[in-house]
């Protein structure tokens, strides 16, 4: 079933608990993590980047089918626009959740408007405005302060967040959410990162709302749970997932010269995937 992201982050942040949020890169990632999440009993976030919206040359067709996909399960499911940084892209998102409302059904639950790359009062007025328009269609949203890395294949580990800044960020945007810079670092396809714990305890002391920790995947299996323990909330996580489901592919291509049903190897990658989403879902669930 849909759900909203404050209806799983709120009572997981209240139980000191993390939730996992992975992206959505094609339909069998969708499937893979709806599937990890019901083998777990654990609700998940599935997110759209704007880049795969991207690769994907528009919002709605991969919407639709996410939105599908996730109305079924038996886990709450919360379908999530990831790193828009694009103002058309957000309406474009509430525009197919006012038009699924209007059928009845649920769309997007929650938005992540990045401007963290603008400076602060800029970040905050574009922030400020998305959250009004979202507010409107019933959609979360969570916003960045203080640049995590990476993103654009450049690791930039030492950004950091400021407590100060972030409380007043979060007052005066009115957001659900906020990604932090902690040390993370987007798209690591080694697990070797060191978060700043102490920070992470400052700035959950402070900051109003569940945190949320980016570039998840270069940050080892205890270092995630201490993150957790100490205030870390929502968890991204996406190129760790690509590495499980494109090593299964690799592995079948190279040994199967004559393979060519795509879905012999899909099928096992997206299996693989599941396995691993379950098993992060509940390491996250378990502290
Ligand atoms: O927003 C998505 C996440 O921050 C994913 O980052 O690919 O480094 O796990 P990652
Ligand atoms: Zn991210």
């Amino acid at each position: 079933t849909l759900a909203r992201l404050t209806d799983l982050i709120g009572r997981a942040a209240a139980d000191g608990r993390g939730v996992g949020a992975f992206n959505v890169f094609s339909i069998e990632h969708a499937e893979a993590h709806v599937a990890g999440a019901e083998e777990a009993g654990l609700p998940v976030v599935l997110q759209l980047s704007q880049n795969a919206v991207k690769y994907h040359r528009g919002l709605e067709p991969i919407a639709l089918a996410t939105l599908s996909i996730a109305r079924t399960a038996t886990v709450p499911v919360v379908v999530h626009l990831d790193h828009a940084t694009d103002d058309a892209l957000v309406d474009e998102a509430i525009a197919i959740t006012r038009a699924e409302k209007a059928a009845g059904r649920d769309g997007f639950g929650s938005v992540m408007y990045d401007a963290s790359a603008l400076d602060y009062d800029a970040n905050l007025a574009a922030t400020a405005d998305v959250v009004r328009r979202c507010r409107s269609a019933g959609i979360d949203v969570e916003a960045e302060l203080g640049e995590v890395g990476g993103k654009d294949g450049v690791h930039a580990p030492g950004a950091r967040t400021d407590p100060a800044e972030a409380t007043a960020f979060v007052e005066a945007t009115g957001v659900d959410a906020l990604a932090v810079a902690v040390g993370s670092s987007h798209a690591m396809t080694t697990r070797t990162a060191a978060l700043d714990l102490d920070l992470i305890s400052q700035l959950a002391g402070v900051v109003g709302v569940p945190l949320v920790l980016h570039g998840s995947s270069g940050v080892p299996d205890d270092e995630i749970a201490r993150a957790v323990r100490a205030g870390i909330t929502k968890v991204n996580i996406a190129t760790h997932l690509n590495v499980v489901f494109t090593d299964v592919v690799r592995g079948l291509l190279t040994e199967n010269a004559s393979m060519v049903d795509s879905r012999k190897y899909l099928g096992p990658a997206r299996e693989a995937v599941a396995v691993e989403v379950a098993r992060l879902l509940a390491l996250l669930d378990s502290n």
